[in-house]
C-alpha cells in the first residue's frame, strides 16, 4: 500500500467542566492542574511534539483565556530568568511555546466527545488528525501518538489507542471487540461506548487517543445525540466502521488518568518518583506520612 497523507494536527478537546476536581477547577482550567511542576495538558502536547505533530488545536470554552496564555510566550518573565542564568528554566519555558503551533476554537456548550471533534472541523480540514484526550497523562517510549502513527502508516486508516483494564472498570470506557493481528494489533470488529461489564464484548478500552480520518465529521453529524444529550465519539466510530476499516493498538506504557481526584494523586505520585528533584526524598516522605499521628 501507498504511504497515508501525513498526519500533523492534533486537536486536545479541553471545554469540560472538570466537575470530578471543584473546586479547584472553578477558576482554573483543569487541563492546568499541576502534576508537580507540569500542567496536565503540557504532558499531552509534549507528547504530541515528540510525535512529530506539531500543529495543535485547543478545543475551549469561550472565556477559559488561560491554557492559550499557558502556551503562549512570557517575554517578562523569559528576560528575568535570563539575566538571573536560569537557563534550564527558561528553556523549560520556551521549548514547548517555540516548537508548537496553537490554534483554538470554541465548544460552546459541552456537549460530549464526539461533539468537540465536530467543531475542530474548520481548523482540521480535510487531512487526517489525531486526538488527544489530556487526562489520560501517558508514559511510554516510543511515545503513544507515535506508536500509533507506527500502525497508522501501515492500515492508512483510523487507529485507536487501547489497554486492557479489569472487567468491572469496563463501563467507564469505550469498549472494542477486535480480532487480533499480532504485534498488539486489532481489526476493530465493532466499538460500543461505557457498556454494561456483563455485556462489554471485551476488556479492550479506548484510552484518550486517536488517529482519525476526515470522514468521521459526515458519520458524527449523522450519529447525533445519545439519551444523555451527548454525542460520542464512540457512537461515530461505529457509524464509520460500516463503511470502512478501523484498527487499534494497545498501549506499550503506562496511563494514568488524571481526570478524578485518586486518579490525579496517583500521577503526582508516579511522576515524582521520576522526578530528579523529588525520587531520592519519596520513601522517606511516604514513610514519615504513614507514621504521622495526625492520620491515626
Ligand atoms: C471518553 C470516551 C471513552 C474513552 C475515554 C478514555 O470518556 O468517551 O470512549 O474510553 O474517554 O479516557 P470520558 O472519560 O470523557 O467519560
Amino acid at each position: 500500500m501507498s504511504t497515508p497523507p501525513t498526519v500533523r494536527k492534533v486537536v486536545f478537546p479541553a471545554a469540560g467542566l472538570g466537575t470530578r476536581i471543584l473546586p479547584a477547577t472553578a477558576v482554573l482550567p483543569k487541563e492546568l492542574l499541576p502534576i508537580i511542576d507540569k500542567p496536565v495538558i503540557q504532558f499531552g502536547v509534549e507528547e504530541a511534539l515528540a510525535s512529530g505533530l506539531s500543529q495543535i488545536i485547543l478545543v475551549s470554552s469561550p472565556g477559559k483565556t488561560l491554557l492559550e496564555d499557558h502556551f503562549d510566550r512570557h517575554p517578562e518573565l523569559e528576560e528575568i530568568l535570563e539575566r538571573r542564568g536560569k537557563s534550564a528554566l527558561l528553556d523549560g519555558l520556551r521549548d514547548v511555546a517555540t516548537q508548537m503551533e496553537l490554534s483554538t476554537v470554541f465548544q460552546d456548550e459541552p456537549l460530549g466527545l464526539g461533539h468537540a471533534v465536530l467543531v475542530s472541523r474548520e481548523l482540521v480540514d480535510d487531512e487526517p488528525f489525531a486526538v488527544a484526550l489530556s487526562d489520560d497523562v501517558i508514559d511510554a517510549d516510543p511515545p503513544a501518538l507515535r506508536q500509533m502513527l507506527t500502525v497508522y502508516d501501515e492500515v492508512g486508516g483510523p487507529v485507536l489507542l487501547v489497554e486492557r483494564v479489569p472487567r468491572d472498570a469496563v463501563s467507564r470506557y469505550g469498549v472494542i471487540d477486535g480480532e487480533s493481528l499480532g504485534g498488539g494489533v486489532f481489526k476493530v470488529r465493532d466499538l460500543v461506548e461505557k457498556p454494561d461489564p456483563a455485556e462489554a464484548p471485551s476488556d479492550l478500552t479506548i484510552i484518550g487517543r486517536y488517529i482519525l480520518t476526515p470522514d468521521i465529521y459526515p458519520a458524527l453529524e449523522a450519529t447525533g445525540y445519545d439519551a444523555g444529550g451527548e454525542m460520542q465519539l464512540t457512537d461515530g466510530l461505529r457509524r464509520l466502521l460500516e463503511t470502512r476499516p478501523i484498527h487499534a493498538v494497545e498501549l506499550d506504557g503506562i496511563r494514568q488518568d488524571a481526570g478524578n481526584k485518586l486518579g490525579y494523586l496517583r500521577a503526582i505520585l508516579y511522576f515524582a518518583r521520576k522526578h530528579p528533584e523529588l525520587a531520592g526524598h519519596l520513601p522517606e516522605l511516604l514513610r514519615t506520612l504513614e507514621s504521622d499521628d495526625a492520620l491515626t
